[in-house]
């Protein structure tokens, strides 16, 4: 059952300036087993990912493996898993649509125009978490306020208009990164050895670069755009965002 706006409404109220640990406590006896992270296993989703953890260890994590990804991230997804004793669900691209992409295309189709970009995300991740939200009530991410001039209005709690409004919980919107290296080195948690190498984001290894100290966290991802264009569709606020955007329309 979808999730009213003035549900939302109030739980947006409720929950903004509560703790991470507080919203997810509260999500998990609310929506589990209706509920799922969405994790790339940065330190953003390892916090997360440890939290719900804590609640309950059969907590829904899912990753979108979109066959790009670096090897550091497989294994800082082993790492976490053995650690932290989770099961991690999987998702993988259409196998005709990589196919399809790769023989007309090339491999590198993405560095060629916006739109190009834009259809190999698509692919690769927005149609896998387009599955992988089906049947959910809500979902969690690791966005933060502070990542990007596209979040920086990023609610804790909203409706996901793009995917049958269910709900999207950012519980680490108004972290900022200090915190969130304070608490991966309080517990112990496993990193991406590329954040140890210049990369304060990761994504796809052709698609991510390390930055220079002092410049915008996500200067290295797709750094061929502008900022307002580093956004891969995962996290569009409402369908046909993209479309605008490729466009050069509606940005925000
Ligand atoms: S992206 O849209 O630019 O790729 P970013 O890397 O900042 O996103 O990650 C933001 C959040 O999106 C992550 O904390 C995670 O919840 C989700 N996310 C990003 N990439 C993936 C992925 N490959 N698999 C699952 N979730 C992901
Ligand atoms: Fe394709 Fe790059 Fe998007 Fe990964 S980040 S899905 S490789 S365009």
């Amino acid at each position: 059952m979808a999730v009213t706006m003035e549900q939302a409404r109030q739980w947006r109220t409720r929950f903004d300036e509560e703790s991470p640990e507080a919203v997810i406590r509260w999500a998990l006896s609310e929506f589990h087993p209706g509920i799922a992270l969405a994790s790339s296993f940065s330190m953003e989703d390892i916090v997360l990912i440890a939290m719900m953890a804590d609640v309950r260890s059969d907590a829904r994590i899912f990753a979108l493996d979109t066959g790009r990804l670096h090897e550091e991230t497989y294994e800082t997804a082993e790492a976490v898993r053995r650690m932290l004793g989770v099961r991690v669900e999987w998702r993988f691209p259409s196998m005709a649509a990589v196919e399809e992409l790769e023989r007309s295309k090339g491999l590198f189709s993405f560095r060629e125009s916006l739109e190009n970009r834009h259809e190999c995300c698509r692919i690769r991740k927005v149609e896998p978490l387009s599955r992988a939200l089906s049947g959910l009530r809500a979902w969690v991410t690791g966005q933060r306020r502070e990542q990007a001039v596209t979040r920086r209005t990023l609610p804790v709690v909203e409706i996901d208009e793009g995917h049958g409004k269910i709900l999207k919980l950012n519980p680490l919107a108004g972290w900022t990164e200090q915190e969130v290296k304070e608490y991966v080195r309080k517990r112990g948690l496993p990193v991406n050895r590329l954040h140890d190498m210049g990369y304060p984001s990761i994504g796809c290894a052709p698609c991510t670069r390390p930055v220079a100290p002092g410049e915008d966290p996500r200067a290295g991802r797709w750094w061929w755009e502008r900022p307002e264009q580093k956004e891969c569709g995962l996290h569009a606020r409402n369908a046909g965002e993209y479309d605008r955007r490729d466009k050069g329309e509606g940005e925000e």
